[in-house]
């Protein structure tokens, strides 16, 4: 059955908002509706939670993962297209999902075998990817139901995550307590602010995984979307995916997205680390200062005109261009998703930075709070 209430306050008082003068506060048009959307293994009920502007745009969320399971935005024409994969169901998201649309945690990417120290101390994580740690290990932040605060989500009409990662959870230290705020603007943006505190020292490193098609989920690959990444420098990876360490200089090689251009043009390239990563798979060491809202990235698709722009707070990103698909995955609609059908750029401190010590770091101690803003902003052109 489908509970399904609109939540239609607005982000001060109901009278304040009508008068159109909160504190300053712009007003969007953002609804969010809410409907059941299945149980987890174990029982729990999760939602649905629906975010819409004035412009059509939808964004589809479950608490499930902190998961977008759809995103509609517009095309030249007004078109609307979920550009982003992903499921019909809940089940397969439960049952093998390559982390479509998740909040990625308690540490996004990878660290090298699973170990690292932490003030004398040496903590050992699964190994759930070749020899080394993935996205916060068997079951990450990508596989827990979030607890929504209804309460602060209804006031802003943006939907409010928590999620609190006990101390030794997938053997990381500390009681990790995470929120995640998604909101849409009408503007076209849809923004994630996650922040964090902690008990004791810890490693933490947040993302979101949206693997994006701007031509519209299942409607072929990706190597025609033309990309601009706004870094100089990049972390060059081992066999493994695991930073050697080096930030090396983009110019002359297959990973310079200064000048925007094609994801496929050089994508089969033969040059080390393509083909180390099966094409793109790497972290881009942004020029942008640390901290500030700032571009990482922009893609453009052009027989749709759809241009999605990346903003965010972090260092880094890593941009994936989905190669590992191969297929195996149905996804909506009964579609297959093929190689390289989708591409991610996950704003991130770089991988594996618990081990090296030369990268920003990871560790969160207690009576700090980690902050970290990223904003998908949609146009066309
Ligand atoms: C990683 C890839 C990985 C993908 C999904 C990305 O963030 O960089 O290597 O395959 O996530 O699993």
């Amino acid at each position: 059955m489908k509970t399904s209430v609109i939540l239609t306050t607005l982000s001060c008082s109901l009278l304040i908002g009508l008068l159109s003068s909160c504190s300053g506060t712009k007003q969007e048009s953002t609804t969010m509706e809410k409907s059941l959307y299945g149980k987890t293994a174990e029982g729990t009920e999760v939602f649905l939670y629906t975010l819409r502007n004035k412009h059509g745009m939808e964004a589809r969320i479950t608490n499930y993962g902190g998961t977008v399971v759809s995103l509609l935005v517009p095309d030249r024409d007004g078109k609307l297209a979920d550009v982003v994969l992903g499921f019909d169901s809940l089940a397969s998201y439960i049952a093998d999902s390559p982390y479509f649309g998740s909040i990625i945690g308690r540490y996004g990417n990878r660290i090298g075998k699973g170990n690292f120290d932490l003030n004398g101390v040496k903590y050992t994580l699964a190994i759930n990817n070749g020899a080394n740690h993935l996205h916060g290990g068997l079951k990450g932040f990508d596989k827990v139901a979030w607890i929504v605060d209804e309460r602060e989500s209804k006031a802003g009409k943006v939907l409010v995550l928590n999620y609190l990662s006990k101390d030794g959870e997938e053997e990381y230290p500390g009681s990790l307590s995470v929120k995640v705020v998604y909101s849409m603007t009408d503007s076209n943006e849809l923004k994630i602010e996650y922040s964090a505190t902690t008990d004791k020292p810890t490693v933490v490193n947040l993302t979101h995984h949206s693997y994006f098609n701007l031509a519209g989920a299942g409607n072929g690959n990706i190597l025609d979307h033309e990309l601009f990444i706004d870094a100089d420098r990049f972390t060059p990876v081992d066999p493994g995916l695991i930073p050697t360490g080096e930030l090396k200089s983009v110019r002359g090689t297959p990973l310079d997205f200064i000048t925007p251009t094609l994801i496929g043009a050089r994508i089969n390239d033969v040059y080390d680390q393509v083909k180390v990563g099966g094409g793109y798979d790497h972290n881009w060491v942004l020029n942008k200062p640390a901290n500030v809202l700032g571009i990482a990235a922009r893609a453009y698709e052009k027989t749709s005109g759809r241009v999605m722009e990346v903003l965010t707070t972090e260092p880094g990103l890593q941009f994936y261009s989905g190669n590992f698909l191969n297929g195996t995955h149905v996804g909506k609609g009964g579609r297959k998703y093929d190689h390289r059908y989708g591409f991610c750029l996950e704003t991130q401190h770089f991988p594996d930075s618990p081990n090296k010590p030369q990268f920003p770091t990871t560790v969160l101690n207690p009576g700090q709070t980690l902050t970290s803003t990223t904003v998908y902003r949609f146009s066309v052109k």
